[in-house]
């Protein structure tokens, strides 16, 4: 199931739980969207179709799915828009970013919109969130998602984030869901499993090739959300420590979560990585997930 590659990384990095976690399917969640639905009233109407749910605490619209008699993403309320499947983690990047009605956001990888849709949602249908997307596929995706949700402040435009300075924006708030090896994704994209040394690396060259213009685009004290699905330090920890020693960033807190690594592969981190977290499913019930808040300046 796993790469020597990344056999002998994890075997440096964890202890079995944590492996074994990563290789077991965790629950699917759903996020309320609180634009088309109030959450009581579709929390019964799930349930009274069959559907066993249950709060994810530390979420503000997150539910675990306990039991479903059919498939929970082929309910009238699902084609509705009352509700997106989405690993509570995801969800919580958003709630970490904290996007305020009015500000200007840019979403740079944001296909199929998970994280871009509940960012719109929180704030109100209002402001703009710019959703860039490479992809032509998946950026198709990201509209009807967008337009199924029925919000009205997402522009979604294909385009390599790379280029995103020729917007001449500045924006209020960033948020970059890196591409990755999606390492914390294992069960769901048993191909992630087999990832060698050289997509590590191609991983990590675009990576902090998107930092840098994140950084350069977001306006004085903005704040920008790095955040991965992947277990791996060298698109974790170290990325952000390498963006930290290279661009006007510092660290703010995240709440949830785990701690982020101190010290990997022999090497000690800056002390304030902490404050950056990361996801488990043995711990947390999510798929593996990093996330880094920055303030630039
Ligand atoms: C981790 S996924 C994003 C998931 C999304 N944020 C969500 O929550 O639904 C990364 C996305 O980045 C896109 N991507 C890769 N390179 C890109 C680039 N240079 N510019 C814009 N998007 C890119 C990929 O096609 C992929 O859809």
């Amino acid at each position: 199931m796993l790469s020597p590659f990344l056999q002998e990384r994890y075997s440096r990095l964890f202890p079995s739980e944590v492996i074994e976690g990563l290789t077991r399917p965790v629950k699917q969640a759903i996020r309320v969207n609180t634009i088309r639905a109030d959450p009581g009233a579709l929390i019964k109407r799930l349930r009274a179709k069959g559907f066993r749910l249950s709060r994810v605490p530390w979420t503000e619209y997150g539910y675990s799915v306990e039991k479903e008699p059919f498939s929970i993403g082929a309910t009238t309320e699902y084609l509705l828009g009352y509700y997106f499947l989405q690993d509570p983690a995801s969800m919580h990047a958003c709630e970490v970013l904290d996007p305020k009605e009015d500000e200007l956001v840019l979403d740079m990888a944001a296909a199929p919109g998970g994280k871009t849709t509940y960012l719109a949602q929180r704030m109100g249908n209002r402001g703009a969130v710019v959703a860039l997307e490479l992809n032509r596929e998946r950026i198709r995706s990201l509209r009807s998602n967008v337009t199924r949700l029925g919000l009205e402040n997402v522009i979604g435009v294909r385009m390599d984030a790379l280029r995103v300075g020729e917007l001449k924006l500045q924006f209020d708030r960033v948020l970059l869901d890196a591409p990755c090896t999606g390492t914390g994704t294992l069960p769901k994209s048993p191909q992630a499993g087999q990832k060698g040394p050289e997509d590590v690396e191609r991983c990590t060259r675009l990576q902090a090739q998107l930092l840098e213009k994140a950084c350069s685009v977001l306006r004085p004290k903005g704040l920008l959300l790095y955040s991965t699905c992947s277990v791996l330090p060298e698109e974790d920890e170290l990325m952000v420590q390498w963006a930290l020693d290279s661009l006007p960033l510092r660290l703010e807190k995240v709440e949830h979560g785990e701690p982020a690594l101190a010290e990997c592969y022999g090497q000690r981190l800056r002390p304030e990585m902490k404050r950056a977290r990361r996801f488990y499913p043995h711990l947390h019930g999510t798929q593996g997930f990093f996330m880094a808040l920055m303030r630039k300046g």
